[in-house]
């Protein structure tokens, strides 16, 4: 599995994320779909930034009964994205039925990756809102488990977390991991950080990265430093 850059496209409109994209000249960066986005525009987002030849994470997160999430994943597959994800909280039947849906008639399918617990719920939430007594790495790397189980593909995670993951689960389950910045750079509203550098000496598989490229002054010499410290 090649390590790679995706670009973060938090935009809210069409317009938007063309006039970023547009800037991209000599590359074709794996690019972010999030809710916003793919809400605001629907499904033909997805299929004009495919045909101007990007991969895609569409980051919709499912989670739902099984069938539903099933039939769902049907319809993601068809759009040919590169990845998409859920969240293991639905089980592992949801992650078993997701990987059906998503599987097409000749075998192929995206990358399907789970998410565990989200960055915004700490230990105290959990216990209180979602009445889950564990320990929150534990609960991160048990679900984790459960999606390499249920033949997922790996998980987001933090880069901090990506080689415990690396080690419960395999150096093949893979881990997209956000929460990066450079080290001369803003690190805004994420808590724990880490550089490319760092996140490749860590085994990230994929870095997400959003404002250090999206919000910078020239956003294509942003992503040519994380692919030089990520990737080369
Ligand atoms: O701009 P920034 O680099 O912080 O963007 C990170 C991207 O990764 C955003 O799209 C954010 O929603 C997403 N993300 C995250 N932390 C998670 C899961 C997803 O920052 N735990």
């Amino acid at each position: 599995m090649g390590r790679d850059v995706i670009i973060a496209c938090d935009f809210a409109s069409a317009e938007q994320v063309f006039a970023f994209l547009d800037k991209f000249t000599d590359v074709k960066p794996y690019v972010k779909i999030g809710m916003e986005l793919y809400y605001a525009e629907g499904p033909a987002i997805v299929r004009e930034i495919k045909a101007r030849g990007h991969k895609i994470f569409l980051d919709l997160k499912l989670h739902d009964i099984p069938n539903t999430v099933k039939k769902s994943m049907a319809v993601l597959s068809r759009l040919d994205v590169d990845m998409c994800n859920l969240h293991a909280a639905g089980t592992c039947r949801m992650m078993e039925a997701a990987i059906e849906g998503l599987t097409r008639p000749d075998g192929t399918r995206p990358l399907l990756i789970a998410v565990t617990q989200l960055t915004s719920t700490d230990q105290e939430t959990m216990e209180n809102d979602l009445l889950i007594k564990e320990n929150i790495a534990e609960v991160v790397m048990h679900y984790a488990a459960n999606a390499k189980k249920s033949g997922l593909d790996g998980v987001v995670c933090s880069p901090l977390e990506a080689e415990a993951v690396h080690n419960r689960c395999g150096k093949d389950f893979v881990t997209v991991t956000p929460g990066v910045r450079f080290a001369d750079g803003d690190i805004g509203d994420q808590k724990r950080v880490m550089t490319p550098a760092e996140a490749k000496k860590i085994g990230s598989d994929y870095i997400v990265v959003g404002r250090p490229i999206t919000a910078a002054e020239d956003p294509v010499a942003a992503y040519k430093r994380c692919v030089s410290e990520f990737c080369d």
